[in-house]
């Protein structure tokens, strides 16, 4: 079973997400029993909290649930899991730094690596913004996990 974490700063919104997308993925390619999927957030903020209420609406509209409960990523998580996600920058340098040994450090990888069509190199933080940036990172987390399923078939 290959494990799968997604990571953006909060878990409420692009992280979710990237999880809900790829699940349903998974879903659609009869290949959900051979992964096990979650998310996480580099802070505590929304611990607890299901995904914001917009990135669900967002979600749904394309026939995708995000099932996801906010948690705060720890340095176990490297051990944990194959694949470690991260939805921009930031994550990715916060993530590093609490990667417990270097040799795991080739787990951390930025979401954005797998993208086909569209040209971002991280997904854009829509919390503070309209729906539009919703809209973009729905477009953007489903372009990603295409390119990251293929990769994984590989
Ligand atoms: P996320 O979005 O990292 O995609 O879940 C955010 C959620 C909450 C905050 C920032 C970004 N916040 O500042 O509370």
């Amino acid at each position: 079973m290959k494990k799968i974490l997604f990571v953006c700063l909060g878990n409420i919104c692009r992280s979710p997400a990237a999880e809900g997308a790829f699940i349903h993925l998974l879903k659609e390619k009869g290949l959900f029993e051979q992964y096990y999927i979650d998310s996480a957030g580099t802070s505590s903020y929304h611990e607890g909290q299901r995904a914001d209420s917009r990135m669900r609406e967002t979600a749904s509209k394309r026939g995708i649930d995000l099932p996801s409960w906010s948690r705060q990523a720890t340095a176990d998580d490297f051990h944990e899991f194959d694949l470690i996600l991260a939805m921009d920058r930031k994550n990715f340098q916060d993530l590093k730094s609490i990667c417990p040994e270097d040799d795991l450090l080739s787990k951390l990888k930025m979401f954005t690596d797998f993208k086909q069509q569209m040209n971002h190199d991280q997904v854009p933080d829509p919390y503070y913004g309209g729906s539009q940036g919703f809209e973009e990172v729905m477009d953007l987390v489903i372009d990603c996990s295409k390119g990251l399923l293929n990769y994984l078939r590989v």
